[in-house]
């Protein structure tokens, strides 16, 4: 086992990727099904560019890939359809950069971003999670319904918050170790799939008809298959709401004729 990493380091020499890293996305996505031809996909972290390579394969000709570092990313040789940015994602310039590259969505958002590793546990934990949590942000961001991320995150405490936030806003979500990664590392990817998006707004108006009831007694309504609760309405009940709180996967509403 402990051939592991030389393994994957000579397999990229060989076959041309740019990182060992290469191979995760690979196996990942061998697994979870994220990439597709024609895709559209962002890729965090992307130095130096072994993801890039697997995501520009799997998305084809038609599709578009947008890798972003800090660091700089070397040319490839045939980039059709391949951008990168180079900037900081904590940063809110790099960010708006990254949406204007993808010309504001995307049908896939990866992030492979690492901190520089301190060797601090949880301080390396921390900073992996705040980093996860900017790809999470960017991925809210240029996801459609439907859309699919993927991110890494070193183990730790608030490890489980943050998979609770991913499972709110994907109808999918699993939590991967690859093969590929290294022997002791505490590094996990997270992958949400069909991205779930609310198909109102809050403050919008609506009549609905109450189809059931929740744990709670308030009423379901729903609309275009989006679950809204509904205070103090029964079963059956059509009444005039209006939309106060909404969650990816579920939302409220007050009815308006104050009963
Ligand atoms: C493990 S490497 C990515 C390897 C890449 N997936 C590949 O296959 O070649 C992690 C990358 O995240 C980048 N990174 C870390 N924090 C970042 C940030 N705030 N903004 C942009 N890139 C960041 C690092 O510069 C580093 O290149």
């Amino acid at each position: 086992m402990g051939n592991r990493k030389d393994h994957y380091y000579n397999k990229s020499k060989q076959e041309g990727y740019r990182s060992r890293a290469a191979y995760k996305l690979q196996q990942f996505d061998d697994r979870f099904d994220v990439l597709f031809g024609g895709a559209s996909v962002v890729d965090l972290g992307a130095a130096p560019g072994g993801w890039l390579q697997v995501a520009a394969e799997r998305a084809g000709a038609r599709g578009k890939v947008v890798g972003v570092d800090f660091q700089s990313i070397t040319q490839f040789e045939t980039d059709a359809g391949l951008e990168t940015v180079r900037g900081d994602m904590t940063e809110d310039e790099t960010r708006q950069r990254v949406r204007d590259a993808a010309n504001g969505s995307a049908d896939v958002v990866v992030s492979d971003m690492a901190p520089d590793m301190t060797g601090e546990y949880d301080l390396d934990h921390a900073r992996s999670v705040h980093l996860a949590r900017q790809a999470l942000e960017t991925a809210r961001e240029l996801l459609d319904a439907g859309g699919h991320f993927v991110v890494k995150v070193f183990d730790g405490r608030d490890f489980q918050d943050l998979l609770a936030d991913i499972e709110d806003e994907f109808a999918f979500v699993a939590t991967h170790s690859p093969d590929a990664s290294r022997d002791a590392s505490s590094e996990l990817y997270v992958v949400g799939k069909n991205h779930i998006v609310a198909p109102i707004a809050e403050g919008d108006e609506h009549t609905v008809e109450i189809v059931d009831t929740g744990d709670e007694g308030d009423g379901i309504a729903r609309i275009e298959g989006y679950t809204l609760f509904v205070d103090d309405a029964a079963e059956g009940d059509t009444v005039d709401v209006t939309v106060t709180d909404l969650k990816p996967n579920y939302g409220f509403a007050e009815r308006r004729d104050g009963a």
